[in-house]
């Protein structure tokens, strides 16, 4: 679980009014296991591409995007969705809670997603929120699994950790990863 990320000669253009822009030009890095990076720069420069395109939300117009020896484009799009959820932890400028749900119950929608039972899914968002400071003092109102699948999150094709942080219909974050 602990692999460097690798950007190598990474491109992405979109097509607008006709024209293809392009956004990223080569975009080579590598971010070790464990280390803090931060991607800067005016905007418009393409940091939110980048960071959709590092996350897995995206996928490159060329080059490769790996963790350790995992190369992203190879992953079906189904793979991928699955590899977000064990793997990528996105924090979005706004928070996106699902209103419907509790505190607790949010925190619980990625495992949930990925078939952990109630009672495991519950135990550890609870541990996580008390590490963040956020003590639930209580338990959920209700079980949440299958009102969730009922409203979109379909367990066996899950849309990762993006479906419930990203808030729109198409799971896409838009720009609220801060800019
Ligand atoms: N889906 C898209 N379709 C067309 N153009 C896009 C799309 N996403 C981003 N862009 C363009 O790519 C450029 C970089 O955008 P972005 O990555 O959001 O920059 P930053 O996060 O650094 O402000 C902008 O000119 C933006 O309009
Ligand atoms: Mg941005």
């Amino acid at each position: 679980m602990s692999d460097s990320i690798i950007a190598q000669d990474v491109t992405k253009s979109f097509a607008r009014d006709g024209e293809r822009v392009e956004v990223l030009k080569g975009v080579s890095l590598t971010i070790a296991a464990g280390e803090l990076a931060a991607i800067v720069g005016p905007s418009g420069v393409g940091k939110s591409t980048l960071l959709h395109l590092l996350g897995g939300l995206e996928r490159p117009t060329s080059g490769a995007i790996r963790y350790g020896d995992t190369d992203l484009a190879v992953l079906s799009d189904l793979a991928l969705a699955r590899f977000r959820n064990r793997r990528v932890g996105f924090v979005f400028q706004f928070h996106h809670l699902l209103p419907e749900f509790s505190a607790l119950e949010n925190v619980m929608m990625p495992l949930l997603i990925r078939r952990c039972s109630t009672t495991e899914a519950q135990a550890q968002s609870t541990a996580l929120l008390g590490r963040a400071g956020c003590a639930v003092a209580a338990p959920p109102r209700r079980v949440v699994g299958r009102r969730a699948a009922a409203g979109g999150h379909r367990p066996g094709a899950d849309r990762g950790a993006r479906g419930v942080a990203g808030g729109r219909a198409d799971g896409k974050p838009g720009q609220q990863d801060g800019g």
